[in-house]
């Protein structure tokens, strides 16, 4: 919305939220979240014809063109748990739009939602009796956090799916116009309804599942004593293949890529379609399995325990340049080693502490439900690394690479034998070696 805001200063954007902290941050120095040049974009448009509030209906009242931008997480309870998307805020939306609307309204689907969830919406609308002229669109969105602001800039295509009907259509139409004030019209793509929900979750299925195959790969590798940097780089120059998306590592995470194949598993299988869906799923258990193998091997090389030894990680958030730990692989490879009663010291550039203990279901000052405090948060790498047998770098942030971390000077504070392993394949592992360390990656040789 602020990058609508910035490049449409026609327009004015009201962006409302329940949570009244979150309105409240936007508004100030220190946004909610963390994405290379957000604030600067912020900036711009705040106060000319970008608003943040917590006045949700009379910003829906004065409003041409609604987005529901709203959570969809995976559903926690009853029918389709652990796989379907909860949808109660999204209907929670449509009502409230049905009822303080006394305009006709174009509401746009921003939010990630299964097929058909359109239908839904207009069946709401017209059941509260609203007698305007509503008509939804679906316009997913296909930033990725960590590179927003570019994404946004400058987007492979923007999708919008709307009813063939006139009304449909001129409402297409109205919205396209707005995104061709800076997208190029040949990106903008016009689709059914269906076509367009139907490809978000696709998308992401595909990109996660590029990611699961190399994973996969990356296993056989090490087995093999091939490396797979070399192979993604070799395949990834055929153009059927292309190079991107083929870095192996400790698992994807983030809040869409489990949640959008679930969903889609889900909507498979409730239409009968179960090898389609086992077909699906099986890119979540490989991200499982590459988790979990990477803490079994961290333990493995230590000799078997992890008990009482302090390992070091170097990065919490899921991904570089985001602050956002939802899904993050980090949680999962920490839990591992809390399970086996290791001390661990977290250093993150961007998380806060009170987010990692939350995020590892510990208390605000870090203990487990026994009372044992057995994380610690650190505000340097070097802290981290005190008195470490290991370290771990879960998170590929360019401050842990070997040109802007002394990994010398970390190497003098650790335990000896120190380890190091690199879940990004972030670092020179042979630089790495010359210092002293045990060093290993994801899929590459390992050295005997
Ligand atoms: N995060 C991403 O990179 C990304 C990318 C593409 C699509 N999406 C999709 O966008 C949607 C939102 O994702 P997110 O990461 O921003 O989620 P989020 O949980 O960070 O934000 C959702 C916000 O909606 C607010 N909200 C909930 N109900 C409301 C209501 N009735 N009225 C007003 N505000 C309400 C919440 O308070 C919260 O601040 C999801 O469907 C997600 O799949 C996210």
């Amino acid at each position: 919305m602020a990058k609508i805001a910035e490049k449409c200063p026609h327009i004015d954007v009201t962006v409302v939220d329940i949570n009244e902290a979150r309105i409240a941050a936007w508004q100030s120095d220190d946004l909610p979240v963390f994405e290379p040049g957000l604030l600067e974009c912020v900036k711009v448009a705040l106060g000319r014809n970008l608003f943040f509030s917590t006045a949700v209906d009379e910003a829906i009242a004065a409003a041409d063109v609604v987005f529901i931008s709203v959570n969809t997480p995976t559903k926690t309870y009853g029918v389709g748990a652990g796989k379907a998307s909860d949808l109660k805020w999204v209907e929670k939306c449509a009502r409230q739009i049905a009822r303080v609307s006394t305009s006709d309204k174009i509401i746009v689907e921003k939010s990630t939602l299964p097929v058909r969830t359109a239908e839904t919406i207009r069946k709401i609308i017209e059941g509260s009796g609203n007698e305007n002229n509503m008509q939804v669109l679906s316009n997913p969105e296909f930033l990725a956090e960590g590179t927003a602001m570019t994404d946004l800039e400058n987007p492979d295509r923007v999708l919008i799916g709307g009813e063939t009907t006139p009304e449909g259509t001129a409402a297409l139409n109205a919205l396209v116009d707005v995104y061709a004030n800076w997208v190029p019209r040949e990106r903008i793509l016009k689709t059914t309804l269906w076509s367009s929900e139907l490809s978000k979750l696709t998308a992401n299925a595909f990109l996660a599942q590029r990611i699961s195959s190399i994973n996969a790969i990356s296993a056989l590798c090490e087995e093999t004593g091939a490396d797979v940097d070399e192979v993604a780089f070799a395949i990834g120059m055929d153009s059927r293949i292309g190079p991107k998306f083929l870095k192996a590592s400790i698992g994807f995470g983030g809040s869409c890529f489990q949640k959008d194949i679930l969903n889609l598993v889900y909507l498979c299988e409730s239409f009968g379609l179960n090898e389609v869906a086992a077909y699906w799923e099986q890119v979540i258990t490989m991200n499982d399995y590459q988790k979990h193998r990477f803490s079994r091997r961290i333990v493995k090389s230590l000799f078997g325990t992890v008990s009482s030894k302090r390992i070091a990680i170097l990065g919490f958030a899921f991904k570089k340049d985001t602050n956002d730990t939802r899904e993050s692989s980090a949680i999962y490879i920490c839990q591992d080693l809390l399970t086996e009663r290791a001390e661990i010291a977290i250093y993150d550039p961007k998380v806060p502490a009170a987010q990692i203990f939350r995020d590892l279901g510990l208390d605000a000052e870090g203990k487990d439900a026994d009372g044992n405090k057995l994380v610690s948060i650190c505000s340097s790498a070097q802290e981290a690394c005190d008195g470490a047998h290991a370290l771990a770098i879960l998170t590929e942030w360019d401050a842990f690479k070997e040109d802007q971390l002394d990994y010398s000077d970390i190497y003098k504070r650790m335990e000896k034998p120190a380890f190091a392993f690199d879940g990004r394949n972030l670092v020179d592992l042979d630089k790495l070696r010359e210092i002293g360390f045990e060093a290993s990656g994801i899929g590459k040789p390992r050295v005997e």
